[in-house]
């Protein structure tokens, strides 16, 4: 072969692995009784494997918004949102909750946990609704409630749990599926600032441990600042 010979087709693609999420050109409106408001003007990121992304902004700049579609909880109203390779606006609501299920943790502000319900039993419901039979799902919400130092609290109910405890089991119940994503919306804003750093510690240590994406919304400027990568919103716009 000469030297001159062109690159194979493999050579020339881009170099490195391809990114978990690809946003491009993202926008999203909603209209209120015909007025259309443009929350998302323009929205273009990526995020790999195991990178930790904090998204930063105003209060009403769109970050939930932003992080709702990143779920699969919503629909952009233009541009494309690709996960893992797959163009998420051309997939039917079947595939999407497949994938959302599959691929994807949530961890909110509130950490949502069902009440009545004790922390084991919390863990298992992605489990539960992905079929995962009885006792790997016991186990496996053992180990991880121990992972996040939990083990002695496995039947305790919500309500016995300090909002730091609640939010680690939000975690657990988050990683059940093992998900190479994990967004978090505001997770440490109803905390105070020990059980916020415990829970930055164990959401950064269980992502690297298990190569999770995470993707975290904050106004905390010691969350963002422990992020590989922070992302601005303003005016609708990352940058
Ligand atoms: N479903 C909706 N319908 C109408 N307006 C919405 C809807 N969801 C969000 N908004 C508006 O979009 C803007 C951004 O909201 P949000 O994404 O919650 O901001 P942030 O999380 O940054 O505080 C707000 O003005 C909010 O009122
Ligand atoms: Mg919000």
């Amino acid at each position: 072969m000469s030297v001159d010979a062109p690159a194979p087709e493999a050579a020339r693609r881009r170099p490195g692995p391809a990114p978990l999420l690809e946003v491009e050109g993202m926008t999203r409106h909603f209209t209120v009784s015909g007025t259309r408001i443009d929350v998302l003007r323009d929205c273009t990121f990526r995020v790999g494997r195991g990178e930790v992304v904090a998204i930063v902004g105003q209060s009403g700049s769109g970050k939930s918004t932003l992080l709702n579609v990143l779920g699969l909880l919503d629909r952009p109203s233009g541009g494309t949102y690709t996960f893992d390779g797959v163009d998420t606006t051309r997939l039917g609501e079947g595939p999407r909750s497949r994938l959302r299920g599959e691929g994807i943790g949530f961890v909110f502000q509130q950490f949502h946990l069902l009440e009545r319900r004790t922390a084991l039993a919390n863990v298992g419901v992605p489990m539960v609704l992905g079929g995962v039979p009885l006792l790997r799902r016991r186990t496996r919400a053992r180990e991880l409630l121990e992972a996040v130092g939990l083990g002695h609290r496995l039947h305790s109910q919500p309500h016995q749990l300090s909002g730091g405890e609640q939010q680690r089991v939000a975690l657990a119940r988050a990683l059940s599926r093992e998900p190479a994503l994990i967004l978090a919306d505001e997770p440490t804003g109803a905390l105070d600032a020990a059980s916020s750093t415990v829970i930055m510690d164990q959401l950064l240590e269980q992502a690297r441990i298990r190569d999770a994406a995470v993707v975290v919304v904050t106004h905390d400027p010691k969350v963002a600042a422990r992020a590989d990568r922070v992302v601005e919103l303003v005016e609708g716009r990352t940058r």
